[in-house]
């Protein structure tokens, strides 16, 4: 074993060493007494997805006739669980829980919505104000609004009140009185004692926090992944991915905490302060030093106008050990909130868990209701590196000298009013939409096609400096880098940084459209944030227009992407050289002024991962599923044979499959593909293991020997990621089941895969196709190469299970004639012959169902 593969072993371990179930048991021992789980409108007992106890709230609310327990209409696909969800208390006139908690003890107050419709109620006629102990949590409170502006089906408000000395805490909902037929709402309310987690003499400003109650705006875990309530230290928070917050190009590298390297919290830093696993991932800015010094790794926030704000920084270095090698300045909306900054300096040493709180007052300047966090490095101290470190970022807001919490409604960007226009365009088009099995309007209004963070095409980056920094340097081995949940970024195990050299840049300019900086600034409003439509290690996708009424897709470079020059020739040279109804299409590229980008076709249903799981997408039915399933093993059916050499893609996952505005899946992100020797099966490619963890062919990194078996071995993730809708890998996972690959492996083997696949699937799937379907997914995750069937025989056979759900009896009676012909060779020829020509005519949609009874009755043809 190499060094390359025994890094990636240890990565993969890391990843699985994750224990979720230890917090889970901390977590009741701190809570147990005097909190209060209520799911509203419920009658019973019920216990969420995470496995957590909600009781049912009749015992306290008044026996008013002004209170109605309801239950909600629909379901939306993205709420997290029914409980607490889909039971909501209704007020029509003022109403109040009384609860009674520890007396003298800060309490967490977390507020449930789900706007939905409630018997014969509207979402959008809730209107109402929400007090505890007379200060003002909530006013004039739309949820419908909130929810839409943050394109989410639901909404958790969280609040940190002061403690009460009686412990007598009365949370009272009440309608406004300025419009006819307005009521309350909840659907759940969390009250539970927390320990005193602002320590005044860490803050600046003199903010009184102690008598003082709070309002998180913002929790993010980071360079990390979504932390659920049930994997925090004890405190049931949540904490989120931080990368819909950074804003611009460069955005620096996500960073985990080496195998060996243990966090231990000092004696003034409590555990419950921020779980571990917040402090094991943080963002840096990448090891080039003179790239760090032209830019900010900046978050920005929308907040309310005219409050405080504290933000709360959480640090732990992950790779460097003395003081003054790591140093920078922290800016809080444009102003230093901190100069030279040192985690080492400040914690002892690395993996020391440590925290600074910052005040800043955002006030109603010009509207300005931003708050930007910017960190640079700090020069003044000659520090050894040029680079910044963050880990965890918390941003509460305080309550203003009237005791109110409550902001204004958000106004809805004049984007999503245009996708909202456009989105319901496409609905009164049922043809675009038909045949997905679900109701269109609903989708809309579930949904909004609006900003959704989605990792899109993977963005291949270049900038032309040479790496020879001394920041250039690896500490704890060069694999640090893991992919953040719901990017598409690519990790690259190899220590080595690819070429930086910029002599190819003409050459491959010449193989596509060129385009000026100022066309590209132009078209995507000179880098919007609004226009993002993903975000990935490489960098951002924007949607844009070129020649004025042609919708592209984006992809502009990170300047401290690992990916390099190489990366992005490899892009243009295959893609301009392949056309295919199943491959994204390449429309050009921009060389100039530092910035390498890549423009492509756009893609208007985004990614195959976000019609999945996590998103606020309608679930995609099962015969979609399967069309979208067979487009992809086409495409990559064509690289494999359609050229005149094999072309491995080397990174089939569901964020590179494409969905068209006709569902059409696509093949995209060629970044890493490789071509092998000329000839099917004669040959493999020795090459440094590149890929994404949770789809990575185990032979593959054993012996770092790449064949096109190792695509079909990704394929198979894809398969079961469609079938049992969750990711690859998740961490968040019990042990077992954090990698998909060998959790349904597992389960196939007992016979009870039914079980894990998407409830949204149940009872739709026939048990011949479902057979079909998991026989093939399970022969493309074969430990070995030669045991995998070729991409044409994936094709065949989903196309088979197509068949199945289809028109069964017809598939049975083909399938008999196949048989009877016993010539397993004639598929395989007939499916290459009609690709080939698919490819270089571009001919038509080619009816499914008919090239599969061409395939399996070749006589008919
Ligand atoms: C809750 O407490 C308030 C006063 O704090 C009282 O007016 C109200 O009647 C109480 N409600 C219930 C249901 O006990
Ligand atoms: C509410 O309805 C009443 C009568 O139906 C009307 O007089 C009043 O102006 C309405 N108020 C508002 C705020 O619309
Ligand atoms: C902020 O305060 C100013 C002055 O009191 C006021 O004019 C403005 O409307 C307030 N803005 C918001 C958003 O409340
Ligand atoms: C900070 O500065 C940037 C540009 O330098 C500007 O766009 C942004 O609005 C400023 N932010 C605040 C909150 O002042
Ligand atoms: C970083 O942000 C600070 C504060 O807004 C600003 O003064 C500085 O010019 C920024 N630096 C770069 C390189 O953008
Ligand atoms: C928050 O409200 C309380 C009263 O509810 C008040 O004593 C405190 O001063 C307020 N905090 C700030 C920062 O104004
Ligand atoms: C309540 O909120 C709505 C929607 O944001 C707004 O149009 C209305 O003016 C607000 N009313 C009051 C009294 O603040
Ligand atoms: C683990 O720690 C040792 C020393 O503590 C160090 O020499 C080694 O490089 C580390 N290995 C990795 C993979 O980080």
């Amino acid at each position: 074993m190499n060094s390359n593969t025994h890094i990636l072993y240890s990565l993969i371990l890391l990843s699985l060493s994750f224990d979720p179930v230890l917090v889970v048991a901390k977590n009741s021992e701190l809570n147990s007494q005097h909190s209060y789980v209520l799911s509203c409108g419920g009658s019973i007992e019920s216990t969420d997805t995470n496995g957590r106890e909600w009781a049912p709230d009749s015992k306290l609310v008044p026996p008013s006739g002004d209170s109605i327990p309801a239950t909600a209409l629909h379901q939306d696909p993205s709420l997290p669980s029914q409980v607490p969800y889909m039971t909501a208390r209704i007020f029509t006139s003022e109403s109040a829980y009384n609860f009674s908690a520890l007396p003298n003890k800060r309490l967490w107050i977390r507020l449930h919505f789900y706007p939905s419709s409630y018997g014969n109620l509207d979402p959008t006629d809730a209107y109402f104000s929400v007090t505890a102990n007379g200060l003002s949590l909530l006013n004039n409170f739309s949820v419908s609004i909130a929810a839409e502006a943050h394109t989410q089906a639901y909404m958790i408000k969280e609040y940190s009140v002061s403690p009460v000395s009686n412990g007598e805490l009365c949370i009272k909902f009440n309608p406004v009185s300025h419009r006819n037929g307005s009521y309350a709402f909840v659907n759940g309310i969390e009250v539970i004692p927390m320990p005193d987690i602002f320590d005044p003499e860490n803050l600046v400003d003199g903010v009184d926090i102690r008598s003082s109650s709070v309002q998180t705006m913002f929790r993010l875990n980071v360079g990390g992944q979504y932390i659920p309530t049930t994997s925090d230290s004890g405190l049931s928070r949540t904490w989120y991915d931080d990368s819909p917050y950074l804003f611009g190009a460069g955005f620096g590298v996500s960073l985990e905490a080496g195998k060996n390297l243990t966090v231990d919290f000092p004696p003034n830093v409590p555990e419950y302060i921020a779980p571990r696993s917040v402090y094991r991932t943080a963002r840096t800015m990448g090891k080039g030093s003179s790239i760090n010094r032209k830019y900010n790794l900046t978050w920005v926030f929308k907040v309310d106008a005219n409050f405080t704000y504290i933000v709360r920084l959480h640090f732990c270095e992950l790779q460097f050990s003395k003081v003054n090698e790591r140093v920078f300045d922290i800016f809080l909306n444009n102003r230093t909130a901190q100069q030279s900054a040192d985690v080492i300096a400040w914690a002892g040493s690395a993996g020391v868990p440590m925290y600074k709180d910052f005040a800043t007052y955002v006030g109603d300047v010009n509207g300005d209701d931003e708050l930007w966090v910017a960190m640079h490095p700090s020069t003044l101290t000659k520090p050894e590196y040029f680079d910044a470190i963050l880990n965890g970022l918390e941003i509460f807001k305080v309550n203003d000298t009237r005791g109110n919490l409550a902001g204004l409604n958000p106004v809805p960007s004049k984007m999503r009013l245009n996708d909202e226009a456009e989105a319901e365009e496409a609905a009164a088009m049922p043809s675009s939409l038909s045949g997905l099995g679900y109701d269109a309007v609903r989708g809309i209004a579930g949904g909004v096609a609006g900003f959704v963070v989605v990792a899109g095409v993977c963005i291949v980056v270049l900038y032309q400096n040479k790496r020879k920094e001394k920041g250039n340097v690896d500490v704890f081995g060069p694999a640090n880098w893991l992919p953040t949940y719901g990017s598409s970024c690519t990790s690259t195990v190899s220590g080595r940084s690819t070429s930086r050299d910029s002599s190819h840049l003409s050459n491959i300019a010449s193989l596509c459209r060129h385009f000026s900086l100022p066309e590209i600034r132009h078209g995507c409003n000179n880098f919007d944030e609004s226009q993002v439509v993903g975000v990935g290690g490489f960098g951002k996708v924007y949607r844009g227009t070129i020649d004025g009424v042609i919708r592209v897709a984006i992809k502009r470079s990170n300047p401290s992407s690992e990916q390099g020059v190489h990366e992005f020739q490899t892009e243009i040279e295959l893609l301009s050289k392949l056309r295919h109804k199943h491959l994204v299409s390449l429309i050009g590229c921009c060389v100039e002024g530092g910035e390498m980008i890549l423009v492509y076709d756009y893609m208007a249903n985004g990614t195959l991962r976000e019609h999945l799981y996590k998103s606020t997408k309608p679930p995609l039915s099962w015969q979609k599923r399967l069309e979208i399933c067979i487009g992809a093993a086409r495409g990559l059916h064509y690289l494999h044979t359609g050229v005149n050499y094999t072309i491995i893609h080397r990174d089939v996952k569901t964020t590179n499959i494409l969905l068209d505005e006709n569902w059409e899946a696509k093949v995209s992100d060629f970044g890493l593909s490789k071509q092998g020797p000329s000839g099917l099966n004669q040959g493999h490619v020795s090459t440094l293991v590149k890929g994404s963890f949770g789809y990575l062919d185990p032979e593959y990194f054993r012996r770092q020997k790449l064949t096109e078996k190792s695509d079909v071995y990704s394929f198979g993730v894809v398969l079961f990621e469609v079938l049992c809708a969750r990711p690859a890998l998740e961490a968040t996972s019990p042990k077992e089941q954090v990698n998909l690959a060998d959790w349904v492996l597992y389960c196939q083997k007992k016979g009870i895969l039914e079980e894990i696949i998407d409830p949204h699937l149940k009872g739709m799937i026939s048990p011949e196709c479902l057979k079909k379907f998991a026989e093939t997914a399970e022969k493309c995750l074969s430990d070995h190469g030669v045991d995998r069937p070729s991409m044409g025989d994936v094709l065949w056979n989903l196309e088979y299970a197509l068949q199945l759900h289809d028109n069964p009896e017809a598939a049975r009676v083909y399938e008999e004639e196949r048989k009877v012909n016993n010539d397993p060779s004639m598929h395989y020829t007939t499916i290459r012959i009609e690709e080939i020509r698919e490819a270089s005519e571009e001919t038509d949609v080619l009816n499914t169902t008919a090239v599969f009874s061409q395939l399996v009755n070749p006589r008919g043809r």
